[in-house]
């Protein structure tokens, strides 16, 4: 799949801005603050429906006004998907409405959008991936998961209403003291909600991990063997089956400890995500330059993996790599966009090691500025 154009009104910096891509590599270049970001944040909330930046939808209606909308015309399976997404509304009813347009037919629900046009981005949050809390690495499961499959994201809404319950039901007893009677329905719906989620992120992560590693590889850092894993707060068997006792039982081992806290203690909300280079925790120990590269690698399989998945090939949006990664590692970068069907990058420039790589590119201004930059135009 491959976006081709987007036009953007009154969303962020942009008053007005229609912009073409086209299939392969595309880079999105100006200066700071032209808006280069804002382009990538657009095409992913037509795909996602939600900011990569989080915030209210509101924050993206330029200021002073009172609406905003982003329409994206793709390309997926050969066939034209026109996406739009508007924020507020234009007649000036309901200004915290959003609503969501499939080929100009209002669509009542996101579910009905999430998974047509599948987008990974990359951007400078991306490394909370890897150097923040282990609820950055189980966000980085959801939004993966959650963008192929609706039963997932249904999953984990049932998962963290029963979890607001239990806790609930647990600050209650501690204050009115009750038995574990009043737990129960709380329970029952916390494994069954949660013993999906962990086999889906079980068996993401093992499909994840050996794409991950050649990927990391091929950015150049072959002398480092990057390993994913993960680390599931209820430990399984392997053995499907077994899991929902296995769950069972790490709540009754907990239970003491939950009562003392307040706050159910195992379950997939208590998930990790180990990374490791030559076996020294990545998390904690990686240098920036690392951390940067292992992100990249993990979104890069993301993509691979969703392809392998839904054969559909994920348009890859890379916010600002080439400035960050040392020459060797944005050339290889820029050589990955070879397997992709669509890959659009940002760049405040081009960097001259780069020139020749860029050379076939197709060049978008950001904001009012043409795509020039001196190494580009030497090259013409
Ligand atoms: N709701 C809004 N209304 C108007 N302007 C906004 C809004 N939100 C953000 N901006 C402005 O949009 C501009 C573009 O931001 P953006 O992050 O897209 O720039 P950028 O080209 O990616 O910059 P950089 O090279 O520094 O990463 C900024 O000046 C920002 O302050
Ligand atoms: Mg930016």
């Amino acid at each position: 799949m491959f976006l081709q154009s987007l036009t953007l009104e009154n969303f962020r910096c942009y008053e007005r801005a229609e912009l073409d891509f086209r299939p392969g590599l595309n880079v999105v270049l100006g200066p700071n603050a032209s808006g280069k970001t804002t382009i990538l944040e657009a095409i992913y909330l037509l795909a996602t429906t939600t900011s990569a930046r989080g915030g209210r939808a509101r924050t993206m209606v330029r200021h002073g006004q009172s609406w905003g909308r982003v329409t994206g015309r793709f390309v997926v399976d050969g066939r034209e998907l026109t996406l739009r997404t508007t924020l507020g509304d234009p007649s000036g009813d309901r200004s915290g409405a959003k609503t969501l347009e499939i080929d100009g037919r209002e669509v009542a629900s996101a579910r009905e959008i999430i998974g047509r046009v599948q987008a990974i981005l990359f951007w400078v949050g991306e490394l909370d991936v890897v150097k923040g809390s282990p609820a950055e690495r189980r966000h980085f499961l959801n939004a993966a998961l959650g963008q192929m499959s609706a039963r997932y994201l249904d999953d984990l809404a049932r998962y963290r209403r029963a979890l607001r319950q239990r806790n609930e039901v647990l600050k209650g007893m501690a204050h009115r003291g009750g038995d574990g009677r009043m737990l129960a329905p709380w329970t029952h719906s916390l494994v069954e909600s949660g013993v999906p989620i962990t086999i889906d992120r079980r068996d993401y992560l093992a499909a994840l991990a050996p794409e991950a590693a050649a990927l990391h590889e091929r950015l150049g850092v072959g002398a480092e063997g990057l390993s994913v894993r993960y680390e599931p707060s209820v430990v399984n068997s392997q053995a499907d089956g077994e899991l929902a006792d296995e769950f069972y039982r790490a709540l009754e081992e907990t239970h003491r400890r939950e009562l003392d806290r307040r706050s159910t203690q195992v379950g997939p909300h208590r998930d990790d995500m180990l990374l490791e280079i030559d076996g020294v925790d990545l998390r904690r120990f990686g240098s920036q330059g690392q951390q940067r590269t292992a992100a990249l690698a993990l979104k890069l399989a993301q993509a691979r993996v969703a392809l392998a998945r839904t054969e559909q090939q994920p348009i890859l949006l890379l916010d600002d790599c080439l400035s960050e990664l040392d020459p060797a590692r944005g050339a290889a970068m820029l050589d990955l966009s070879r397997d992709h069907e669509q890959m659009i990058v940002t760049s405040a420039c081009c960097p001259e090691h780069l020139a020749d790589r860029l050379a076939d590119a197709h060049l978008i201004g950001s904001g009012a500025d043409d795509a020039t930059c001196e190494p580009c135009e030497g090259k013409e």
